[in-house]
């Protein structure tokens, strides 16, 4: 088993970048879909995250390191794994590392998503989302072909609770204070790999996909 961490702020385009990669092997995982879809079936774990998320917090790590304790004790020896917005703290990095070494897997590598706050607070704000196939537009950079409707499902996009200026703002103090000394941890460990993701979507996918080889 191995793994692809995607790391950077909210907004970097964690998720775009893994839409972009299907089809080449990994399945993806992201935690805040995860979380949504508990939010969306009213689960209590659902419950409990919604709180924390409309806030722009995070979420407990005992309750996603359950999450992914879960996924991956249930996966195939050989999956190749993509990781969006998971480990986001020092003590999920520590707790993922040892539930790798457990099932004999590794890191194989982090991208690392860099973009200026600017740029951030732009792309969230006009990003909508569907609500039923999970695909992430936005409203200039990668819009629908009919406005505000879903190309695969024809229904009507929406925002996310968190993409409010205030919660934004809130989410990349939460990224600057929590999740930044991941960038140390990994460095530590010779995995990083930094991409210029302020760039447009295409060249940031050919510069992630030359990083995987
Ligand atoms: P999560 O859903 O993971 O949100 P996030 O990390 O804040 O990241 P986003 O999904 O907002 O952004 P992204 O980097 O994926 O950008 P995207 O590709 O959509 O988590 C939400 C919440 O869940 C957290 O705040 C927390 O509460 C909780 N949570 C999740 N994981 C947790 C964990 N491990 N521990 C604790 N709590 C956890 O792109 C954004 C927009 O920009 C889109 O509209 C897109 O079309 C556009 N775009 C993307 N790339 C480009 C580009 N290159 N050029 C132009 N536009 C672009």
């Amino acid at each position: 088993m191995t793994a692809i961490v995607l790391l950077g702020p909210p907004g970097a385009g964690k998720g775009t970048v893994a839409e972009a990669l299907a089809g080449k092997g990994y399945t993806h995982v992201s935690t805040g879909d995860l979380l949504r879809e508990q939010i969306r079936l009213e689960t209590p774990l659902g419950l409990e995250a919604k709180a924390n998320m409309d806030q722009g917090k995070f979420v407990p790590d005992k309750v996603v390191v359950g999450m992914i304790r879960s996924l991956l004790e249930s996966a195939d020896r050989g999956q190749k794994f993509l990781f969006d917005g998971f480990p986001r703290t020092l003590v999920q990095a520590e707790k993922f590392d040892e539930l790798l070494l457990s099932l004999e897997g590794a890191i194989d590598g982090v991208i690392l998503l860099e973009c200026p706050a600017e740029v951030i607070v732009e792309r969230l704000s006009g990003r909508r989302t569907c609500g039923k196939c999970g695909t992430v537009y936005h409203v200039k950079y990668n819009p629908p072909a009919m406005h505000n409707i879903c190309d695969t499902e024809g229904c009507e996009l929406i925002q996310r609770p968190d993409d409010n200026e205030e919660t934004i703002k809130k989410r990349l103090e939460v990224y600057a204070e929590r999740t930044a000394p991941l960038i140390s941890y990994y460095k530590a460990k010779n995995l990083i790999h930094p991409i210029n993701a302020s760039r447009s979507i295409a060249e940031v996918r050919s510069a992630v996909l030359e990083q995987l080889g």
